[in-house]
């Protein structure tokens, strides 16, 4: 359609932002154009949704420069905090067109001047030919069918567009909110997560929206799979510093991953030869003679740049507490029925839960699978048939809008506290310190808390009383990587009965052992293998396109064989005696020229210049052999800690 004659941009520059002491954006920047497709990435709480609210200018940055090309329009959909108007999802959807607005009143006005006649009625009525062209070739009166297709891809049926908007739940609301940003089609759309109450379904749909966008993107999502057919180019947000990668997204985090275990090997390898010059030092400090490499070692400690490792790379890692005993049947459900006024959503199902399974439930927009694990949780009692806990259960439930369960006035620590029992208080801050809520951390209100930070904190609260059956609904919501891989290895040793709701493939394919698939159909299980799941559902809807969530390949590491071991023992042990056979020698060396340095400087042998001299040729000669023996011994030194390390 061509509707831009020249190259839009969106630049930024130079954003500085701090809370208190912590500077979180220093001095960053980066240019979009139309054709850019970036994601921004970072772990939970290094700023992403700040870099982003400060460029759509919902908080005031300390500094910022921005500029864009004249006209174009930016969109921002926040990750949290979507406040809907009170009106329906349609005219919710609809507002992305109020640009038109003022054309449309002054079209009004045009109207009536054109039917008054005379000069100013033609003028008038030229304009108004303009203005329609311009709605025209705008799509304007085309407007419903395009809102309609977007919110019917993001998952709402034909009888939802005239329900209130506000009356959704957290995740369709923010669904409205994609879809009024979707219809309002600008130049540059800036995204915070919008994926994360995205099934699976309205996800392939929104990255086929996404990948036809002619504008130019930045979208902030810790979804692989995702981003990875998307984009071009990654942000990532570290230390108050923004550095671009370019690639797509696996390739970027392959290339995280090697510069943090090269710079990993680098801070080990220096910490060494620290250790190594200071044990040096400190061997030669009282020998005078030593002065000069002494002091050029010294020199060179003082001089040296520390490498430093991210903070951010600090795995959490926690377990859930010991779970009480239960009955083998956990949960009884029968003849479970369940609509909303005129929608039905389940009719008679049945089925039991065993201890010690891991059920996941997945299925399609409106399949009701919140609705079943509100109800499995007790939350929602309003269904017909029976759902029968065994004895001893005892359930913890995490709900999908965390945000809810949480009270945004309250500190980390109160909110944290308030949960637990009296004896346990003083455990929490320990608990906390596993969750990195650190020092000031715990101070902090939740209300400012990030994505990620307010998803651990009600993790969190869920693990502080003991329980049996874990009721956890997209529990991977918001969190990054490390912290998806740590709330993985926590679920897969617990030992209690979980069920849990999830669209993040990794997660299912890992944990699940048995699969509840929600459809039009009615309620379907797969047993254990999650690829025969896979199979019968592709084969069942080719619109379920679950194939292209591209999955990380497994990286073989080629065992070193039996004989390789032997010979890198041997050659370890060669080097070792290498090692100690020249240090025997750097100290005889180094008394040889003690002696030597002592008899140069006898008043006795000061007459005699020929023996002198010799002697001084003698030190000359054996600071050099020094000199390449201790480099000899610095070699063998590396040599033996790099063995170590491989
Ligand atoms: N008003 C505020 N006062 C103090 N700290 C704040 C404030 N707003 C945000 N923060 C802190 O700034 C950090 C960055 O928050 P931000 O929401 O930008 O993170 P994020 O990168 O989007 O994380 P996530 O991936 O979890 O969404 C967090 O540690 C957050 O607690
Ligand atoms: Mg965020």
């Amino acid at each position: 359609m061509g509707k831009h004659t020249h190259m839009r941009t969106l630049q930024v520059q130079d954003i500085s932002l701090s809370f208190g002491e912590r500077e979180l954006l220093k001095d960053v920047g980066f240019t979009l154009s139309e054709k850019s497709r970036a994601a921004l990435a970072g772990a939970n709480g290094s700023g992403k949704s700040t870099l982003l609210k400060a460029i759509a200018g919902v908080i005031k940055p300390d500094s910022m420069t921005i500029s864009i090309t004249k006209d174009a329009r930016v969109s921002y959909l926040p990750q949290s905090d979507i406040v809907l108007p009170e009106s329906t999802v349609y005219e919710a959807a609809e507002e992305g067109f109020s640009r038109f607005d003022t054309i449309l009143s002054e079209m009004k006005v045009l109207e009536e001047k054109s039917s008054e006649g005379g000069d100013d009625a033609l003028r008038a009525a030229e304009r108004l030919a303009e203005c329609h062209d311009t709605l025209i070739y705008s799509g304007y009166y085309d407007r419903k069918a395009r809102i309609e297709s977007i919110l019917f891809g993001l998952g709402f049926r034909k009888e939802d567009l005239g329900r209130s908007a506000r009356t959704f739940s957290g995740g369709y609301q923010m669904r409205i909110a994609l879809a009024r940003i979707l219809v309002e089609d600008p130049d540059f759309l800036l995204l915070d997560e919008p994926t994360n109450y995205l099934d699976i379904e309205a996800l392939v749909w929104l990255e086929e929206y996404l990948k036809a966008f002619d504008g130019g993107l930045m979208v902030v999502s810790h979804d692989q799979g995702f981003l990875d057919d998307m984009v071009t180019e990654v942000y990532e947000l570290f230390n108050a510093k923004l550095t671009r990668y370019a690639g797509n997204y696996t390739q970027y985090v392959e290339r995280r991953e090697e510069e943090i275990k090269e710079l990993e090997k680098r801070a080990k390898r220096q910490q060494e030869e620290i250790e190594k010059t200071e044990e040096f030092i400190e061997r030669f400090r009282y020998k005078a003679t030593k002065s000069r490499q002494v002091q050029s070692r010294i020199k060179a400690l003082e001089k040296i740049e520390l490498v430093e490792i991210p903070p951010h790379l600090k795995k959490l890692s926690f377990t859930f507490p010991p779970s009480p005993h239960s009955g083998n049947d956990v949960l009884k459900v029968e003849h479970l029925s369940k609509a909303y006024g005129d929608n039905r959503i389940y009719s008679d199902i049945s089925f039991l839960v065993r201890k010690g399974e891991r059920l996941a439930i997945t299925g399609r927009n409106g399949a009701g699978k919140s609705t079943l694990l509100r109800m499995l949780a007790g939350v929602d009692t309003d269904y017909d048939g029976s759902i029968i806990d065994g004895a001893g259960v005892k359930k913890a439930y995490f709900a999908q809008d965390t945000e809810n369960t949480l009270t945004p006035t309250l500190t980390v620590l109160e909110e944290a506290e308030g949960n637990a029992d009296t004896k346990d208080i003083p455990g929490v801050r320990n608990l906390l310190g596993a969750f990195l809520f650190t020092d000031d951390d715990v101070f902090k209100k939740v209300a400012v808390l990030s994505g990620g930070e307010k998803s651990r904190l009600a993790l969190l609260k869920i693990l502080l009383h003991p329980s049996n059956l874990l009721l956890l609904d997209e529990p991977t919501n918001h969190l990054d990587i490390n912290a998806k891989e740590m709330l993985e290895k926590a679920i897969a040793s617990y030992g209690g009965t979980v069920v849990f709701v999830s669209h993040d493939r990794h997660f299912i394919k890992n944990l699940a052992t048995r699969i509840l698939y929600l459809s039009d159909e009615g309620p379907e299980f797969f047993d254990g293998d999650y690829d025969y799941f896979e199979w019968k559902i592709e084969e069942k809807e080719a619109r379920f396109k679950i194939e292209r969530r591209t999955e990380k390949k497994e990286e073989k590491k080629d065992p070193q064989s039996h004989e390789q071991l032997k010979q890198k023992r041997n050659r370890m042990k060669a080097l070792e005696r290498e090692s100690e056979k020249l240090m025997a020698e750097l100290d005889s060396l180094s008394r040889e020229k003690e002696n030597l340095e002592e008899e140069i400087a006898k008043p006795e042998n000061y007459s005699d210049g020929k023996k002198i001299s010799s002697l001084i040729a003698r030190k000359d000669e054996l600071e050099a052999r020094i000199a390449e023996t201790e480099e000899r011994w610095m070699a063998v030194s590396e040599e033996i800690e790099n063995g170590k390390n491989s």
